[in-house]
């Protein structure tokens, strides 16, 4: 159901890389409702084509990114800005790879050259993307940016590795941006911290099946799916939470508030 709750409104959605992606989702609900997009992702994952048949139904550009590179996320909003012909109202930062974790590497064995990059795609693709934001003084007043993260931020959970730390550092960087972009431009930054989801990143953490079935049985409302995600991004992106900024948002069902629930010691017991 729309509410063109996003009618006029313009924006970057970063990592759509399949059906499964939660950006993907929160492409389709935004245009719904109401909003103009622009696409990006890595040149490889462009090269899939995958995202032809989002850019198609969204009616939306594609614009190529490495969102480590400062070169190409400042060429992404001179291109975006131009595409709108003005300013942006939203983005969505939806980014995360470690290849440790993709290697099965133990936390006690990381590879320093992969933690690097854990570190720089997952959290600080996102401070380079609002630099570049804030530089360009791209964003419109009372505009939105979201990323997305996990509660392995705040607490361990096993095979998460060192996403757990990029997670983390990602949202340290939304509470020191958002204070800056809240104070400059009227502008809210915050991190949706999402339950595990079936999606190409999420099935790369092994034993991700039992997780989804004990955080599915932990939660009371069970686990959030890609496409409440999106509707919790829409919500973000809209004029309906204009004063909420800094946060780490939980969008899983009540998760991270559970201790032990029946469902989950009947699952363990078993
Ligand atoms: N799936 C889950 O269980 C889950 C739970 C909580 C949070 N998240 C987070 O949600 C976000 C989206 O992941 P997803 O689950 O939809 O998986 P996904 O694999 O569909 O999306 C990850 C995206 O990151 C993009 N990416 C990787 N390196 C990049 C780079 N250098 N520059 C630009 N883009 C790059 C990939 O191309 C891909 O589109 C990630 O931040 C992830 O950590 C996922």
């Amino acid at each position: 159901m729309g509410y063109n709750l996003l009618k006029g409104k313009r924006g970057i959605i970063f990592g759509a890389l399949n059906s499964s992606s939660i950006a993907w989702k929160v492409a389709e609900h935004a245009v719904a409702e109401g909003a103009e997009i622009v696409l990006t992702n890595t040149p490889v994952s462009l090269r899939m084509g995958e995202i032809n048949h989002l850019a198609e139904v969204c009616n939306a550009p594609v614009i190529a990114a490495d969102a480590t590179s400062v070169e190409d996320l400042e060429s992404l909003i001179d291109q975006a800005m131009e595409h709108f012909g003005g300013k942006i109202d939203f983005v969505l930062h939806s980014v995360g790879m470690s290849p440790n974790v993709r290697k099965s590497i133990p936390y006690q064995q990381l590879n320093y050259t992969f933690l690097d990059k854990t570190l720089d795609i997952s959290a600080l693709s996102f401070h380079k993307l609002m630099q570049v934001l804030y530089n360009k003084q791209a964003m419109n007043e009372w505009g939105s940016i979201v990323a997305l993260s996990y509660l392995a931020a705040q607490r361990t959970f096993v095979g998460y590795g060192d996403m757990a730390d990029a997670k983390a550092l990602l949202e340290s960087i939304a509470r020191s941006f958002g204070s800056i972009f809240g104070k400059e431009f009227k502008v809210r930054v915050n991190t949706i911290s999402q339950s595990p989801t079936p999606t190409t990143a999420g099935m790369g953490v092994a034993g991700m099946d039992s997780m989804l079935r004990f955080a599915d049985a932990m939660s009371p409302l069970g686990n959030a799916s890609a496409e409440e995600c999106a509707d919790y991004c829409v919500t973000l992106f809209s004029d309906l939470t204009r004063k909420v900024t800094m946060q780490n948002l939980y969008h899983d069902g009540g998760f991270s508030s559970m201790g032990l629930s029946e469902e989950a010691f009947n699952l363990l017991a078993k």
